[in-house]
């Protein structure tokens, strides 16, 4: 059988056609790919293999003192992304460039682990100097204080750059407010590419921290302006919550998201919707909103923990690709608090470019 036949010359010339195609598709994807770059799981594997275990030490750390900071830090992922991407605006500080989103509604007095995050990019800037961006420690964060309270854990794609920009008018009209209807939760979401089982799977994220009576309690004494109580408040849990935040009380109380377990992420979250026990109306929309697509959904994550792990694990990576800087776009912060060169040298810059 003539199975050397590598030599012969028809096998030859295809030989060389299938080189030339090849190297052909290679520049192809290599143009393709070119300023559009993707996240990717191995992003700091080279010059910051040990990123993930740094985080998770100073969030560890931060739990002995704090329990409610795995709840705190995982809000913040959800502030950055929605408002011009997850690019790490959030974190910035007011300045003359900068109009911080810290004052927005949704964050003024209520967005909090800053120092924690600082105290992160302290650790990985003694690491690895210059190489991972605050954008991407956001992301991280989530995803180990999600694991590290009981929650999945998984791959976090990796490569965001921080913004040299923040916009406070954007972060009032991007984050949701905890008075919206099912319909406004929908649009706020649909406006960033995310739909209904995103919606339902992340506010699953509610089944640890906390929120002040100030986000509530209109529920419990003047709903929607009727003068009574929100008729989808379970009659217990209206009792007990209105005994927590005495009308015209201190508004800064904090009350648990999840009263049966506050500081574990569990599936918890959507059986307490069943039985009435959401605390923000936008939780309880959910479930409560006649005929709405949400019930089966609320339903099925109850059931099933693995079914909103899983979940939640897809829409979260969908959250940490809302337009996000990569290549060369952006840059990598120093401090997250501000951008280089705000009175900074951003000589680090160059070294994470290359
Ligand atoms: C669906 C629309 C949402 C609304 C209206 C909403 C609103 C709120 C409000 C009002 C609070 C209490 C803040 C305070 O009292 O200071 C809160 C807390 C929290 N939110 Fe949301 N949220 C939403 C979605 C999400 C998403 C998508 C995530 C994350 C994936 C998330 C994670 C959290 C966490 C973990 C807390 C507790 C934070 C802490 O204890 O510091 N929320 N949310
Ligand atoms: C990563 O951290 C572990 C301990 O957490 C340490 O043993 C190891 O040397 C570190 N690796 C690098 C490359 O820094
Ligand atoms: C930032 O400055 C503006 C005024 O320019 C102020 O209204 C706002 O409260 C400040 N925000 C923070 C977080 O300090
Ligand atoms: C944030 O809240 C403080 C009160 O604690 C208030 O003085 C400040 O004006 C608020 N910032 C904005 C931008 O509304
Ligand atoms: C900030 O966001 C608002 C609302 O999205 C937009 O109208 C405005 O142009 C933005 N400002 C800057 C400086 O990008
Ligand atoms: C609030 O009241 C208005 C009518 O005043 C009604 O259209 C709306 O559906 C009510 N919202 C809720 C959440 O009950
Ligand atoms: C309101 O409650 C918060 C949180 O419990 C507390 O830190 C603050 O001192 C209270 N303010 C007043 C005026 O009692
Ligand atoms: C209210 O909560 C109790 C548990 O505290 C539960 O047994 C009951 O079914 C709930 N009621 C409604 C209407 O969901
Ligand atoms: C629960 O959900 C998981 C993940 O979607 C699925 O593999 C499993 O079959 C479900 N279990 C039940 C009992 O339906
Ligand atoms: C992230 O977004 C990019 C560009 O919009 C898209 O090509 C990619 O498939 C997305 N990746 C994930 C994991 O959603
Ligand atoms: C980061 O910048 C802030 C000012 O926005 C400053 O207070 C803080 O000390 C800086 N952090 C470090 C580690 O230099």
């Amino acid at each position: 059988m003539p199975s050397s036949s590598s030599s012969s010359p028809n096998n030859y010339n295809i030989k060389i056609l299938a080189s030339i195609l090849f190297a052909i598709l290679l520049i192809l994807c290599a143009g393709a790919g070119y300023g559009e770059a993707q996240l990717s799981p191995t992003f700091y594997d080279e010059d910051c293999p040990n990123a993930t275990s740094i985080v998770s030490a100073v969030i560890e750390e931060a739990l002995q003192t704090d329990p409610r900071i795995a709840a705190s830090l995982t809000r913040l992922f959800f502030h950055d992304c929605f408002v011009n991407g997850c690019d790490g605006s959030v974190l910035l500080d007011n300045s003359s460039t900068i109009d911080s989103e810290k004052g927005a509604f949704a964050n003024n007095n209520s967005a909090r682990g800053f120092d924690v995050v600082d105290n992160i990019k302290t650790a990985l800037e003694t690491a690895c100097p210059g190489i991972v961006s605050c954008a991407d420690i956001l992301a991280i964060s989530a995803e180990e204080s999600v694991s590290l309270s009981g929650g999945p854990s998984w791959t976090v794609l990796l490569g965001r750059r921080d913004s040299t920009t923040a916009n406070r008018t954007a972060a009032n009209e991007a984050l949701p407010a905890p008075s919206f209807t099912l319909d406004e939760l929908k649009a706020s979401f649909a406006a960033v590419g995310l739909d209904t089982t995103d919606l339902v799977a992340l506010s699953g994220a509610h089944t640890f921290g906390r929120a002040q009576c100030q986000f509530f309690s209109d529920r419990l004494y003047d709903f929607n302006s009727t003068g009574s109580s929100d008729p989808t408040l379970n009659s217990t849990y209206l009792e007990t919550l209105s005994a927590l935040c005495p009308e015209s009380g201190n508004g800064s109380v904090l009350a648990d998201l999840d009263p049966s377990t506050p500081d574990v992420f569990d599936a918890d979250y959507f059986s307490n919707l069943q039985v009435h026990y959401g605390l923000l109306q936008s939780d309880q929309e959910l479930f409560s909103t006649s005929g709405a697509d949400t019930v089966d959904i609320v339903d099925s994550y109850s059931a099933n923990q693995s079914a909103f792990f899983e979940s939640f694990v897809i829409s979260m990576n969908k959250m940490g690709n809302i337009s996000v800087l990569t290549g060369t776009d952006g840059e990598i912060r120093l401090n997250c608090s501000k951008v280089n060169g705000d009175s900074y040298g951003s000589s680090a810059t160059l070294i994470a470019e290359y």
